[in-house]
């Protein structure tokens, strides 16, 4: 990131970066009402509604980060959007066009591999 180890002011900025949704234009916060809080379903629901405003916007050119950080003050979050007490705050996701020159876009992870996750059954290799 270009930040020096001992550069305490710069680290800081870095960590309070993801309070500030990564200073995305966009942020997206995910919330579900209260009556639908039992059971896991609509938790469940929330991942695949996630999942499909990311790759929606992956397809228009937007990139995203699903930020659980962002959410962490959600007292505050809750303040500034004006979103009411009956709803509960399950995560934000920030929007906005890849800098393809910030560094941190530039990391690419690992992945392990579909046969280590997957097991078929049925199915003839
Ligand atoms: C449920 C969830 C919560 C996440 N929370 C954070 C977060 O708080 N801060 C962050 O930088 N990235 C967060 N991410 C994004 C991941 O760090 C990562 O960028 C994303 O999963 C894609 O990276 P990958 O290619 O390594 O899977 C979160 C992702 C998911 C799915």
């Amino acid at each position: 990131m270009g930040i020096a180890r001992d550069d305490k002011d710069m680290r800081q900025d870095w960590v309070m970066r993801g309070f500030r949704q990564f200073d995305a234009p966009v942020s997206i916060v995910l919330t579900f009402d209260k009556v639908l809080e039992a059971g896991a379903v609509c938790h469940f629901d929330m991942g695949a509604i996630c999942f499909g405003i990311v790759l929606g916007a992956w397809e228009r050119g937007l990139g995203c980060v699903i930020n659980s950080q962002g959410i962490m003050q959600s007292q505050v979050v809750r303040e500034v959007t004006g979103i009411p007490e009956d709803q509960n705050i399950m995560t934000c996701i920030a929007m906005g066009y890849p800098d393809g020159s910030f560094s941190a876009n530039g990391v690419r992870s690992r992945r392990e591999d579909t046969d280590d996750l997957v097991h078929f059954v049925g199915f003839e290799d």
